[in-house]
């Protein structure tokens, strides 16, 4: 007869899985930004936000399980995880420990090839690359909706990352009771035309921003007299966005997008104390942005939590667009983003 064990007891064994995993995600871009929680610990968003997952900057995560460590073991970038990183992991993993029945520590060990905390999308690589390993380490059987819940609550962004192409993340229904909220919160891919878009990535300082995506969408909310109209005009952006995609016209989309995003400086900009990620080259980018519209070539801009900018255009314009691009600002790093895969677990053989 089949023992019966208690349930932090299990051996992975039993689950048919090898206690290791390693995944890759790629970072996406939004060009609906999430900006607000409505609750911070479940990780749920004010607003429904929609994005490209890039196909350029992957982060590789590997997960082992450590029966033996009283504790989580965790590099990231090949150091050792402190601090504010440190306890997002280890709160992820809890809760990874939590759903599947079973306790024990592990060894994490994560890379990103894009620059962290930069405004450039490493916590979406990141959490969507931890969520798909950790899940399968721990024996966890999800499906990619329940991936995508889970990888938010790591990161809200990461949320769109585990789907590839174009993905819409749902805020989910206000009402009804935390676990219904917490399932009803996930994204999912976004039909898509004729579009063949590029998004031109600007990287104007790699460094770390001063202020968090976390800490800053919270004093925005808490704060500015502009949020709330912004999350109104964000929702009626995102039906038109939808409906622009479908119709594959590059011009909309791009419109659509740059007011969005300058819509939401706008809102941090407002808060009390200001957060400003924007830079003197930030806006230099921008400007050469509006000389390539003003020569014909549609192409429009969009920035995250940092002063780097994106600049969607045609695939047929990308190396235009980054040519202008790196004229406009001499000393930044310029690269050619398509729409890319969603995560996905790595086999042994690296495959
Ligand atoms: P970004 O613009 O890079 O997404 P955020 O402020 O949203 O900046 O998040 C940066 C934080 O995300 C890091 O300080 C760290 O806590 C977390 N993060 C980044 N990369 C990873 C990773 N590969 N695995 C786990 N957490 C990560
Ligand atoms: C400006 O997903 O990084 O990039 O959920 O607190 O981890 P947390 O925040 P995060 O916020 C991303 C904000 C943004 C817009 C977007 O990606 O939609
Ligand atoms: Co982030």
């Amino acid at each position: 007869m089949h023992a019966e064990f208690p349930t932090n007891l299990i051996d992975v064994r039993e689950r048919g899985t090898a206690g290791r995993a390693t995944a890759v995600a790629h970072p996406n871009i939004a060009l609906i930004k999430y900006w607000g929680k409505r609750d911070e610990h479940l990780v749920l968003p004010r607003v429904d936000s929609l994005s490209m997952t890039l196909n350029v900057f992957p982060t590789t995560t590997s997960v082992r399980l450590a029966p033996r460590s009283g504790s989580d073991m965790v590099t990231l970038n090949g150091r050792p995880a402190a601090g504010e990183a440190l306890r997002r992991i280890v709160d992820f993993l809890d809760l990874v420990r939590e759903r599947a029945g079973l306790a024990h520590r592990a060894v994490v060990d994560s890379e990103n090839t894009v620059p962290t905390g930069a405004g450039l999308a490493s916590s979406a690589s990141g959490f969507a690359a931890l969520a798909v390993a950790a899940a399968a380490a721990y024996g966890l059987d999800l499906d990619a909706t329940a991936l995508s819940g889970l990888a938010r609550r790591g990161s809200g962004s990461a949320s769109r990352s585990v789907f590839g192409g174009f993905a819409v993340w749902h805020a989910g229904p206000d009402a009804g009771s935390a676990e219904e909220a917490d399932r009803s919160s996930y994204a999912e891919p976004v039909p898509v035309g004729d579009l063949d878009p590029a998004l031109v990535v600007a990287v104007v300082d790699a460094g770390p921003k001063p202020v968090s995506s976390r800490a800053a969408m919270r004093r925005t909310v808490d704060t500015s007299p502009l949020y709330e109209p912004w999350a109104v005009s964000s929702q009626a952006d995102l039906i038109e966005m939808r409906a622009a995609l479908l119709a594959g016209d590059i011009e909309a989309v791009g419109e659509i997008a740059e007011r969005n995003a300058l819509g939401m400086h706008a809102t941090m900009l407002a808060a009390r104390p200001a957060v400003r990620y924007l830079s003197p080259a930030t806006l230099t980018v921008l400007d050469s942005v509006l000389r390539l519209r003003q020569d014909g070539i549609p192409a429009y801009a969009t920035m995250d939590a940092g002063p780097n900018v994106k600049v969607l255009c045609r695939r047929v314009d990308a190396d235009r667009v980054a040519e202008a691009v790196c004229v406009a600002v001499p000393g930044g790093a310029v690269h050619i983003a398509e729409p890319g895969p969603g995560a996905r677990l790595l086999h042994g053989d690296g495959r």
